[in-house]
């Protein structure tokens, strides 16, 4: 009897010990995304169309294709390169405005302001009166695919099962390819996209000045019609080629891979929980499965982004960690000085941190959290030398 109670109880503490995070909603284990900086697709396109759509990704664009007439860029790949096409670059953006006391107010034409003209005499130069300014990083793309296929509701529960003093933000964000549908926002600083097609058509217009049907209209020159320099007939991208590309491209990234993992390394992990970083760099999301139907109806989840484990030491929610830039994007006012914790996967290959890029050294970059990280960052103050060393070792392996 006693031998049969022992192993009743062994029983029960094996079913518990299966992870709940390997397990699906259909059952089927979850399995790892495929990790590599190797140019190589993750299965959610053949190679060939991937090298096309990275081709397409790379193009340098000119005036006869459409480029500007404000623009930041000539091409994706220029902010978006290291140490492979798609990930990242220390090139920043400038957003403006002005805050009344009460919200913030885009400066003329967006807050976002463009640092190159097709001619000098559109170039945007920020008036006067916009006293709230920022630079925003590049960010990231590799991994994203997995990214898009995580489900609304589990970055939802996330933000629910987080300590009311860290909670995380969720906001919905439109879909421009499914109008009149939102989503919860992921993508961006400041969540301000949920779809890897809409952030496209969003950066193809914005960074690079080409329209395409999702996005239509040309930016102004600090709110001035640049139409007498605009040569080309709007959508420059007609049926969304080049943007349907572009998504393409990045849903078939694969994860940023792992460094070198010392001993060091091993005891900074544990101690990156042990204090609570974890909370909001949160170290394990699994992806809907695949045939869900997500982005407003508009995309289907393949079996290549579906069902996988991703470690992106993020949450995809906005906190107030006291950097907060004052801008308001798709999140309403009260989020004007949060910020999306950025996934640290991939972060080895950044040496300009936090939002604006000003703090280049990992240790300033935690002691520089505020607000909401605040008991987390007590917890890290209490470490010893030793154990900070372990700690960035970590972030230096990811
Ligand atoms: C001038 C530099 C620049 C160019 C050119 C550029 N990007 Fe970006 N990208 C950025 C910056 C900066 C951010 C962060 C923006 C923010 O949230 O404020 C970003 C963010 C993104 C994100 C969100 C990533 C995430 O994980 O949150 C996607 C997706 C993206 N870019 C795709 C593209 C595509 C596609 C193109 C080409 C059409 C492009 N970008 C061109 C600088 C650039
Ligand atoms: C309350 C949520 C929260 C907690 C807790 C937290 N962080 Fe962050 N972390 C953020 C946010 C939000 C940012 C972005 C801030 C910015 O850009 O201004 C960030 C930025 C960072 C960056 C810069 C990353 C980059 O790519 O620029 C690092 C490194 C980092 N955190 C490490 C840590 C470590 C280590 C801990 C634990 C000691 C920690 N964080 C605790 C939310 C959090």
């Amino acid at each position: 009897m006693k031998l049969l109670k022992g192993l009743v109880l062994l029983l029960f503490a094996a079913v518990l010990a299966v992870p709940a995070i390997t397990r699906s909603v259909q059952g089927q284990a979850a399995t790892e995304a495929p990790a590599g900086f190797d140019n190589l697709t993750n299965g959610a396109t053949d190679q060939a169309t991937f090298d096309a759509n990275k081709d397409l990704f790379e193009e340098v664009e000119q005036i006869a294709d459409g480029l500007g007439p404000v623009y930041n860029a000539q091409s994706c790949r220029e902010c978006h390169q290291n140490p492979v096409t798609g990930a990242i670059s220390q090139i920043t953006e400038l957003r403006a405005g002005h805050f009344d006391g009460v919200n913030f107010i885009d400066q003329a034409g967006g807050s976002l302001n463009n640092d190159r003209a097709i001619s000098a005499a559109i170039q945007e130069r920020i008036p006067g009166g916009n006293e709230v300014r920022t630079f925003r990083t590049s960010l990231n793309l590799t991994g994203d695919g997995f990214v898009e296929a995580v489900d609304s509701n589990t970055l939802v529960a996330i933000s629910n099962a987080q300590p009311a003093a860290q909670r995380g933000t969720v906001i919905q964000v439109p879909v421009t390819e499914a109008p009149g549908q939102n989503r919860v926002g992921r993508f961006g600083w400041k969540n301000q996209q949920a779809s890897l097609l809409s952030f496209s058509a969003d950066a193809y217009v914005n960074e690079m000045g080409i329209t395409s049907n999702l996005q239509p209209t040309e930016n102004t020159s600090l709110g001035n019609s640049v139409a007498a320099f605009d040569t080309v007939p709007d959508p420059e991208d007609a049926g969304n080629v080049d943007v349907s590309a572009f998504a393409g491209f990045m849903r078939a990234l694969k994860a940023p891979p792992r460094g070198p993992v010392n001993a060091s390394v091993t005891t900074g992990s544990g101690l990156f929980d042990q204090i609570g970083c974890n909370i909001c760099h949160v170290r394990n999301i699994t992806t809907a499965p695949a045939g869900t139907v997500i982005n407003g109806g508009a995309f289907t989840v393949p079996a290549a982004l579906g069902n996988k484990i991703i470690h992106p030491f993020g949450d995809f929610l906005l906190h107030n960690v006291g950097t907060g830039d004052g801008i308001v994007q798709n999140g309403g006012q009260g989020t004007r000085n949060q910020l999306r914790t950025p996934p640290l996967w991939g972060m080895r290959t950044r040496d300009r941190l936090m939002h604006d890029g000003e703090t280049v050294n990992r240790n300033e970059a935690i002691l520089r959290h505020d607000g909401q990280a605040n008991a987390i960052i007590a917890n890290y103050n209490a470490l010893s030398a030793a154990q900070k060393t372990n700690v960035i070792d970590f972030l230096n392996s990811l």
